[in-house]
């Protein structure tokens, strides 16, 4: 298993949307291998392919973040949101917004249907942290992100310092 590098905003290749997975074969597990380890490194509650430029509709979840939590990583790949149901506002975070914290609403509980690593398809409930995270990681899939459900000027506020970070440690 590799840490690989993830990409910041505002890297265009977050921008690209990823492209359905066709052959679940051992490439594709050390994908999610990789990715579950640079996630845990980061340390993250996901991360979804494109944040590592793999234009692949796959993302990992643990939201399992304490030290004595057993730790609980969800995979999904070429994953669709079915429903969405009410409304939770939740300060969230995201690898390629280092240090950013920004208040998104999102819905309170979805069902998804996804393929695990192996191919079989599954499907989901979920709630809270887990429903906030699903449609965060879902929304890399598309090229979308956390600033897309700003205002603009919190979505300029959020620019400017990353933007600050990237020449201060270039
Ligand atoms: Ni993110």
């Amino acid at each position: 298993m590799t840490i690989r590098a993830i990409l910041h905003y505002p890297d265009k290749r977050l921008r690209v949307p990823g492209v359905p997975v066709t052959e679940f074969d051992t490439s594709l597990g050390e994908l999610i291998d990789d990715m579950a380890e640079t996630m845990y490194a980061a340390p993250g509650v996901g991360l979804a392919a494109p944040q590592i430029g793999v234009s692949k509709r796959v993302f990992v979840i643990d939201i399992a973040t304490s030290d004595d939590e057993p730790s609980d990583l969800r995979v999904f790949v070429n994953p669709e949101i079915l429903s969405r149901e009410g409304e939770i506002s939740f300060e969230e975070g995201c690898l390629s917004f280092p240090g950013a914290r920004e208040e998104i609403k999102r819905a309170e509980r979805v069902r998804v249907r996804a393929l695990d690593r192996e191919g079989k398809p599954f499907e989901l409930d979920a709630d809270g942290l887990l429903a906030v995270a699903i449609q965060h990681e879902n929304d890399h899939l598309d090229g979308k992100l956390m600033v897309d459900h700003l205002s603009l000027l919190r979505k300029r506020l959020v620019h400017r310092a990353m933007h600050k970070r990237a020449v201060a440690s270039a």
